[in-house]
């Protein structure tokens, strides 16, 4: 059997769910950086939009999120609860009362979401919301602004998302992928040694809602439990830009071997407003590949 990773993605697997954090510019370093025979399970205490394992697409996989709604897409996408069918008649109901209502449509569906969380509202508003954000309130609800774009839901726009979520229920049939929405703890307990444990926590201090409440203490009862599973491991997080180094990084995760990459953004429109921010992936040594093969 030919290892799994690492592995070199010619086109991207583009999930239908944004998220702060997704990973979608590092998943080819993360993927090329990773040795795996894929024997195990890919294991994702955190899953978030899934652009990882969407694009690593495994034999078997546990992935979980404390985010309920999250999960519940992605398991109903999988076990044929909606298709893409569904997807388009909503999106294009939906983007015509919001091409006519405005706002008042965005909010209205959002309250609807609020109480009956239906996962393709979930979808509707993840679209159209504010900047593409998640972020829940101290209730639970779904409180992203809208982007004020009422023609947001043209036909391009539906057909791109429509294919997004078809061309992740193909890749999903025939897999043994299992959904949870759980705490970290509980996707980590039961780790078996040819598993696979990649970790893309929230960082502290930054951006909390809901179902982000992570603080110092919770980072580093992760990194304690990381030590100690009989699998290897990989974690993603910052690791600088022009103001600051992530110190947490070497002093909580200084046993696993380091890769990183540089990536650029632009603060406004000025090219000379370009900043890098380098990304890691610690990982268990006999895992890593090689810097110079990566
Ligand atoms: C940085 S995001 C993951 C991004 C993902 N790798 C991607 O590329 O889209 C972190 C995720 O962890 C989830 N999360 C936060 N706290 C959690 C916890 N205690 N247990 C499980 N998941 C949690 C959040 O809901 C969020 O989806």
């Amino acid at each position: 059997m030919l290892p799994l990773l690492p592995k070199t993605l010619e086109r991207l697997t583009v999930p239908p769910l944004k998220i702060q954090g997704i990973k979608t510019r590092l998943v080819r370093f993360i993927l090329g950086s990773i040795r795996w025979e894929g024997r195990g399970r890919w294991v994702e205490p955190f899953l978030g939009s899934g652009v990882v394992v969407f694009n690593l697409l495994p034999r078997r996989a546990l992935l979980g999120d404390r985010n309920p709604h999250i999960v519940r897409f992605y398991a109903d996408l999988q076990k044929g609860v909606f298709a893409e069918g569904d997807v388009r008649g909503h999106l294009e109901h939906e983007g015509a009362l919001l091409a006519r209502r405005g706002a008042d449509h965005y909010y209205a569906v959002r309250e609807r979401f609020n109480a009956s969380h239906d996962p393709l509202d979930f979808l509707f508003l993840n679209r159209s919301c504010f900047n593409g954000m998640m972020r829940f309130n101290r209730s639970g609800g779904f409180n992203v602004p809208f982007c004020r774009k009422p023609e947001r839901f043209s036909k391009a726009y539906v057909s791109k998302i429509v294919n997004q979520v078809g061309a992740l229920r193909r890749a999903m049939e025939g897999r043994d992928w299992e959904f949870r929405s759980c705490d970290w703890s509980e996707t980590v307990s039961d780790l078996m040694a040819e598993d696979f444990l990649y970790m893309d926590p929230p960082y502290f201090g930054r951006h909390a809602d809901y179902f982000n409440q992570w603080d110092e203490e919770d980072a580093a009862r992760l990194a304690d439990r990381a030590r100690a599973v009989p699998c290897a491991v990989a974690l993603s997080m910052w690791k600088s830009n022009r103001f600051r180094v992530n110190e947490h990084l070497e002093a909580v995760w200084g046993f696993l071997e380091e890769r990183t990459t540089e990536h650029f953004y632009h603060l406004g429109s000025s090219l000379e407003l370009r900043h890098s921010m380098v990304e890691a992936l610690r990982l268990s040594p006999h895992v890593a590949v090689a810097s110079r093969e990566g």
